[in-house]
């Protein structure tokens, strides 16, 4: 066996990925020169997510054209990235064989708003364009007259003669143009226009734009969102939903890195053969590329393996190789017998068990606590993974209750869905947890690789997850303060304990109330490590996929991709939150603003209301002053900028320390004081933190501490 063949063994296995389909099943993909109709777009019935994405196709029309039904506006593109292109009317004034009084689209009240990408353009002799939103102006530009060529049909570039341009306000949906005060006497018979147009579009066509004047439409760039459209808060894997919180409060979804295709369609994301890419011919030199859902690897010829990507940790081996080698020729073998597709896809899933291998076998990882399990005894151990033994279902699986032969109590956790993506987080769980020992996580007891979908045994945990109990409340069982205490603390530990204890700092990157398990005591035991990452102490940071739910993801993360131990930070100020008032992360029952509790919280302590929010039951059992500093140890942990967070370790030490400061506490503080004046907060809080640097000895003080967390990023 050779290198070609082993090649031509892989080509043939990656192959196999096909085309991404964008709309739905039977339903047109195109209509006249709108070569793509994504869902949530579409023309059929059953095609389109609601009425304001119903695409009527006008076959009329030579060659046909697309119309949104509601709007009426004629499409020109449309792009799953959520954007899409219309044709937007030009208002004119005073210009012969023009219509007067047209305006652009008016769009409230619809998914649809108007792109920044889009630029407002007023084409006239010396005057001034405004925008107007109800009365009042939000923008204009003021075009100087040139003389020299009085025509506005003479101009050839917009820098200010005879035309202007000017930016549109961020989430802009409606506005009216209307022309404002004249230069000069002659300007006001003159012909002039205004409107909205793509500003690409409008560059492109510079060296002509008095051309635009003899049109009635130009392309105008929307960006469409399915804000409101719960459906869409369903998680795969290979996709995920946003609300880019610095933009509009609107919603998105994105296929993951590696994946292309349509995320809002159920499997519309599919993987990215990098080993294909037209761009980058030679991926890995002289080593072979191996393309893996998501992913893809290097495997050299010189028995060492590579770290192509700093999110995939994949040591590799001679011991890889010759797996590879052996997989290969029993593949070549299943191709002659001519195996159907299911079959390679099996295979392909092995490779996850293949990559786990690679990892133990290296010795890297402290392995000995996780059993290999046969799949039978599990199999017997949850009935033939019956429905009724589901106790839990998440982004990655289902997990069931099971009894093993010697009694014990486990559960299983099973891949939801057979696809290549989810085994190599199942691996990495495996990875990550096997490192871990701490009594506030809980434990992996073992796997099994034998099926095509690995299986993960874990501790029973009897108390179902903290999202329950706070949020199905149970008279018998109230969540008293003191144990929302307790809980905020061990997670803390727990969470301080895989960032600076455990052997390589470890990041959650899901840190939610529904990842945290109760046992039977009511101890809290952090769970579901599937997108977790371990970082090497020596790296300054590390570039990720975003990955994490919507509601607690750290909005500096979502924007930068920069993966630090703050966004575990954020996410439990969320959780801390959620203790506090009992509400939900995400809830569309609060006022747009406040959709995020993390904004409800954080705008009800700004505004001095924050005990109107809070739980009834927090209300009748916890001490003002300890609620009060729980609250402003949860605005910390919100704050937007990342390094102003604390670190975990602080936040533990501080949990602990409003803990014993029960009645006893001799520190009487001001509530008003304490509460609203923003740097002390903030000082008061590197003087709790045993960790911080500098000589502060005083929050009455002006201090500038630099305080720099343990690990810089
Ligand atoms: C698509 O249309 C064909 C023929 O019209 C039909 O047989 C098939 O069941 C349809 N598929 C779906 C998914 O609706
Ligand atoms: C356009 O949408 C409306 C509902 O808003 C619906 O009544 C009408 O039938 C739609 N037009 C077509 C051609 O489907
Ligand atoms: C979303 O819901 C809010 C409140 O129900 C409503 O005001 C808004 O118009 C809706 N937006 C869309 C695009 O349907
Ligand atoms: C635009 O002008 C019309 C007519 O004066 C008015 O009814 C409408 O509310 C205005 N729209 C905006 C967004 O200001
Ligand atoms: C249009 O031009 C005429 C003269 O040609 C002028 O009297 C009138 O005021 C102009 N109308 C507007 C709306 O500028
Ligand atoms: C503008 O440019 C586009 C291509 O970018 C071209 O199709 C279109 O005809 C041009 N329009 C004018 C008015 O020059
Ligand atoms: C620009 O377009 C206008 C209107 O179509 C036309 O009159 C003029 O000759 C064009 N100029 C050039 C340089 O093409
Ligand atoms: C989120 O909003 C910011 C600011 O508008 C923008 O730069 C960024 O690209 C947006 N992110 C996504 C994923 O759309």
């Amino acid at each position: 066996m050779d290198i070609i063949q082993i090649t031509l063994f892989l080509w043939y296995m990656t192959a196999v990925a096909s085309e991404a389909p964008l709309g739905k099943p039977n339903c047109s993909s195109q209509c006249g020169s709108v070569t793509q109709i994504p869902y949530p777009f579409g023309i059929e019935a059953g095609c389109y997510l609601d009425d304001w994405f119903q695409i009527i196709c006008d076959n009329s029309a030579s060659p046909s054209k697309a119309f949104l039904n509601i709007t009426g506006l004629e499409v020109l593109e449309i792009s799953v990235e959520g954007t899409l292109k219309v044709a937007s009317p030009i208002t004119f004034s005073n210009c012969s064989n023009k219509p007067v009084g047209r305006q652009t689209p008016n769009l409230e009240g619809s998914p649809f708003l108007f792109s920044r990408k889009n630029k407002f353009t007023s084409m006239s002799c010396g005057g001034i364009a405004l925008m107007t939103l109800h009365g009042s102006t939000i923008g204009g530009c003021l075009s100087i007259c040139d003389y020299y060529s009085t025509s506005v049909l003479q101009t050839k570039s917009c820098s200010g003669m005879n035309c202007c341009q000017t930016t549109l306000p961020y989430c802009l949906s409606s506005f009216n143009t209307s022309f404002g005060a004249e230069l000069n006497a002659d300007s006001q018979k003159a012909c002039k226009y205004a409107f909205l147009v793509d500003n690409d579009w409008f560059t492109s066509n510079s060296t002509n734009i008095s051309a635009i004047g003899e049109m009635d439409y130009v392309p105008v760039v929307l960006e469409w969102y399915v804000v409101n459209y719960t459906k869409f808060d369903i998680y795969g894997t290979n996709n995920w939903r946003d609300d880019n919180s610095t933009d509009c409060s609107s919603s998105q979804c994105f296929c993951s890195k590696g994946y292309h295709g349509n995320p809002y369609l159920l499997h519309g994301c599919k993987d990215i053969n990098e080993c294909e890419d037209p761009e980058h011919p030679n991926r890995c030199g002289s080593g072979i590329c191996i393309n893996y859902p998501g992913k893809f690897f290097c495997q050299l010829p010189d028995r060492r393996s590579s770290r192509v990507n700093l999110a995939i940790i994949v040591p590799s081996s001679v011991l890889g190789l010759l797996f590879l080698m052996i997989g290969s020729w029993w593949s070549h073998k299943g191709i002659k017998k001519r195996k159907n597709i299911k079959r390679k896809e099996k295979f392909f899933k092995q490779n996850g068990g293949l990559v786990l291998e690679q990892q133990l076998s290296s010795g890297e990882l402290n392995v000995e606590k996780v059993k290999l399990f046969n799949c039978k005894e599990l199999e017997k151990a949850t009935d033939h993974f019956n429905a009724d033994r589901i106790i839990g279902q998440g982004g990655q699986g289902t997990v069931y209750k099971g009894m093993l032969v010697d009694g014990r109590i486990v559960a299983v956790k099973k891949s939801k869905i057979v696809e290549g993506g989810e085994v190599g987080q199942f691996i990495n769980e495996i990875v990550i947890l096997s490192q871990i020992s701490h009594r506030n996580v809980v434990k992996l007891l073992g796997c099994c690789l034998e099926t095509e979908v690995p299986l993960l045994v874990y501790e029973f945990i009897l108390n179902g997850t903290l999202f329950e109990y706070i949020h199905h409340k149970n008279e018998d069982f109230p969540l008293t303060w003191e144990m929302r205490l307790r809980i905020s603390i061990e997670v803390a530990g727990a969470l301080s304990y895989l960032h600076s204890a455990a052997a390589f700092p470890i990041f959650h990157r899901d840190v939610k109330s529904s990842n945290i398990l109760l046992d039977e005591k009511y101890r809290a035991k952090v769970a579901d490590f599937g997108t977790s990452r371990s970082v090497s102490i020596d790296q300054t940071h590390l570039t990720t996929l975003v990955r994490g739910t919507f509601g607690y993801l750290d909005p500096e993360y979502f924007q930068s991709s920069q993966l630090t131990e703050k966004s575990d930070v954020y996410s439990f100020g969320v959780v801390l939150a959620e203790l506090l008032t009992g509400q939900k992360p995400v809830s569309f029952m609060r006022p747009q603003e406040s959709r995020s509790l993390a904004t409800y919280f954080l705008i009800s302590m700004e505004e001095n209301s924050l005990f109107d929010i809070l739980d009834a039951q927090v209300m009748k059992d916890g001490e003002n002053d300890q609620i009060v500093a729980v609250a402003n140890l949860a605005k910390a942990c919100l704050n937007l900028n990342g390094r102003k967070r604390p670190t975990m370790k602080e936040v533990a030490v501080e949990l602990e320390r409003i803990q014993l400061s029960v009645k006893a506490s001799g520190v009487q503080q001001n509530f008003a004081e304490v509460e609203y004046d923003q740097s002390q907060i903030t000082d008061r809080w590197y003087i709790a933190s045993p960790s911080s640097t500098g000589s502060c000895m005083d929050s009455g003080t002006s201090c500038s501490l630099d305080v720099q967390p343990p690990m810089s990023f």
